[in-house]
């Protein structure tokens, strides 16, 4: 293993599959004695997805957000054999080795910023954070993060990074540009009306976008997961994760400015809206 890989696990007992979100994650025992929400190599949206949750949630980390950590689990899928879901069956046997694993936070509630209001200091970071890195997925219907012991931690960074989705070879310099400097659309972001104060995390993050954090962020991703067509090997893969996130950092002009309006025509709400929340983690068994 080398320095910069996520540290390894190998799971041992298959407890129960997740079903809160879309993509079925499995809560597996390890052999560190650890519990892990693991996600599957074989899922429908492939081995892309991994990729964003580990770039993106150490880059958070990086950032200084909170993110449970994240390893690398080694599967058997016969773990599995006794979990009478078909979907789940599939999901296993198709995810033989190498997947990821999320330190579970047992006990942890969804976190809902009506209920809990959450710091506009906090609130401007995460959101500045997820236009850097395009996330689709942190709205009011999958709020995507969880409170666990009074504290914020953000999960589930699959949803980001989507230009990797059609990447058939290194970008050249126009459409790197023309990418990096997408608006990030935040109209259905759980923090828009949580008073984010943007203009401060701009201020504090922005100088931490190195070359060198966000090389060891892409660092951590296994090569395994790194095999794209069109790309001569996995150094020119990485090295097109590095190039689009710094120039991501250096379009700011372009994607702050919309950023900031889209929070001032959204006023802080106030008090509960959404009821109490959910506990994240619903076990949910098919009646037998
Ligand atoms: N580290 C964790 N600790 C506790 N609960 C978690 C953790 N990660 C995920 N969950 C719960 O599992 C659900 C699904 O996980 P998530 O990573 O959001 O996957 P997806 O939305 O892709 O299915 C979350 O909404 C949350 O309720
Ligand atoms: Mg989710």
């Amino acid at each position: 293993m080398s320095a910069s890989a996520l540290r390894h696990v190998t799971a041992v007992r298959y407890v129960t599959p997740l079903r809160e979100g879309g993509s079925l994650p499995g809560l597996m025992e390890a052999d560190d004695l650890g519990t892990y929400v693991v996600k599957y190599s074989g899922a429908g949206q492939g081995v892309p997805v991994l990729v964003a949750e580990v770039v993106s949630g150490e880059l958070a980390r990086g950032l200084g957000l909170p993110v449970p950590e994240l390893v690398t689990v080694e599967l058997d899928p016969a773990l599995g054999t006794a979990e009478p879901d078909q979907e789940v069956q599939d999901l296993l046997r198709r995810s033989p080795g190498l997947n990821l694993g999320m330190d579970f936070l047992p006990g942890a509630l969804d976190l809902d910023p009506g209920a809990f209001p959450v710091d506009p200091g906090f609130a401007g970071r995460v959101l500045w954070f997820d236009a850097l890195v395009g996330n689709v997925d942190r709205t009011w219907r999958n709020v995507n993060m969880l409170r666990w012991h009074g504290a914020p931690y953000l999960i589930d960074h699959g949803a980001t990074l989507t230009f990797h989705h059609g990447w058939s070879g290194p970008e050249p310099p126009e459409v790197l540009a023309v990418g990096a400097a997408r608006p990030y659309d935040a109209s259905a972001h759980v923090l828009l009306t949580a008073s984010p104060d943007l203009d401060a995390a701009d201020a504090e993050l922005a100088p931490l976008v190195t070359p060198e954090l966000v090389r060891a962020a892409v660092a951590r991703v296994p090569d395994r997961w790194l095999d794209v067509p069109g790309f001569a090997d996995v150094a020119q893969v990485r090295d097109a994760y590095v190039r689009r996130l710094l120039a991501r950092r250096d379009a700011r002009d372009a994607w702050l400015p919309p950023l900031r309006e889209a929070v001032a025509q959204h006023p802080a709400r106030t008090g509960a809206t959404t009821g109490s929340p959910r506990p994240a983690r619903q076990i949910w068994r098919r009646p037998t």
